[in-house]
């Protein structure tokens, strides 16, 4: 496993390269794309050696053996995060923005409200409003550089409209691994205004070193009879395109109202999906994950580092995951002007902070799961676009 051997997925079909000027207005040909969220890195090779297997016995049929895949999902959880499953709490979606959707549809009605704590994965405000309900924002605050929770305001702001909220653990797009008292203060605020709570964990791996990531269910049995928990090898593994998500409901009830709504929807699991994640979650596919969290991390310390030399930028420090969060209020430029700067003159591909909800307005985020060169690149390419103001 060398992350440093760049990966060309120009032209091979990925959404990052191949349509970065569609969806960031890069259009040079040394542009940078650091959006959305896949890395450019192949998944291990116990992952690529299950897809090849299957791929050269060419049997594309129906397929069995869940159980087996249901008892890899328990395996990994009970391993890298001491949460004791059952298997037969797993449910399967194509990919966890699928589950929040069925979740909303399933446990809120149109006009109900949602509410999660902001800025945050821009995709939570899509479904909730393309879903007919109403977005509540729940801004957090800031403390010694990092995102905290802002627990003076939230009540005032709840309508008792909302039904459910929506927490990104650890959070994207600013890396937070919520602590266990943060995770203790969320669950009780469910209990306070009865909301049903969607923990969604797609991070919950890339974790960096010196920080232990805590399933919601772990840090908060007694709130299970309200809880959904997301999490998948998608992220982790690098595996987005095969959509497949793991949904774990411990409750019963909660859970046989989602298994009717997936039943309903038709919607079961591809074979690919569910083979390449089972060869994921392996002492192999382990091994994997700690040599790319150490990575991912080394990262994280050169983008901040040089960030810190451009004055009026800065860095939020990361916990977690490969999405670096800037903050560009510092220059005092509008938000039109320092994203046509990382466009137009660092052809840096990025995801405006706007989107993320309240408190994301001055933002970028930036994707540096890729090569060590390319983060040096993109960082030493900042400071030239900003260097009037060094
Ligand atoms: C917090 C969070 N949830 C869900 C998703 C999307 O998951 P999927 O690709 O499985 O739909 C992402 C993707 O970036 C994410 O960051």
């Amino acid at each position: 496993m060398n992350f440093d051997t760049l990966f060309h997925r120009k032209g091979l079909g990925g959404k990052k390269w191949d349509e970065a000027h569609i969806h960031t207005g890069v259009t040079a040909e040394r542009s940078l794309p650091m959006w959305v969220a896949d890395m450019d890195f192949q998944p291990p090779a116990c992952v690529i050696d299950t897809a090849r297997r299957i791929t050269e016995a060419g049997d594309f049929g129906y397929f069995c053996r869940m159980e087996d895949f249901y008892a890899s999902v328990a395996w990994w959880q009970e391993n890298r995060h001491g949460w004791t499953i059952d298997p037969r709490w797993c449910l399967t979606t194509f990919g966890l923005g699928n589950a929040i959707a069925i979740t909303l549809q399933t446990f809120s009605q149109p006009g109900d409200a949602v509410a999660f704590f902001t800025p945050v994965y821009h995709e939570f405000q899509m479904k909730t409003e393309r879903n007919g309900r109403t977005a509540r924002h729940l801004p957090l605050a800031k403390e010694g550089g990092k995102y905290v929770l802002d627990w003076d305001r939230y009540d005032a702001l709840m309508t008792g409209a909302e039904k459910i909220l929506i927490i990104s653990s650890p959070h994207n797009p600013a890396g937070r691994v919520w602590t266990r008292d943060e995770l203790r203060s969320i669950a009780d605020f469910c209990v306070k205004h009865d909301l049903l709570l969607i923990s969604d964990e797609i991070h919950n791996d890339l974790v960096h070193p010196g920080h232990t990531h805590i399933p919601m269910a772990v840090a908060c049995p007694d709130i299970l009879d309200r809880l959904i928990m997301m999490n998948s090898a998608s992220k982790t593994f690098n595996l987005a395109g095969l959509r497949t998500g793991n949904v774990i409901i411990p409750d019963e009830t909660l859970r046989r109202r989602f298994a009717h709504a997936i039943g309903a929807l038709d919607i079961s699991p591809n074979l690919y999906g569910v083979r390449m994640t089972q060869a994921a979650y392996s002492p192999e596919g382990a091994a994997w994950v700690d040599a790319l969290c150490a990575y991912l991390a080394g990262n994280a310390a050169v983008m901040a580092e040089g960030i810190a030399q451009i004055p009026g930028l800065s860095f939020m420090p990361m916990e977690s995951t490969y999405l670096a969060w800037i903050d560009f209020s510092g220059t005092g430029m509008a938000p039109g002007e320092f994203t046509a700067r990382v466009r137009d003159d660092a052809h840096i591909g990025t995801s405006p902070g706007a989107p993320f909800g309240t408190g994301g307005e001055t933002c970028l985020r930036f994707n540096i799961g890729t090569q060590r060169s390319r983060v040096i690149e993109a960082v030493e390419r900042l400071q030239v676009a900003f260097r009037d103001l060094q």
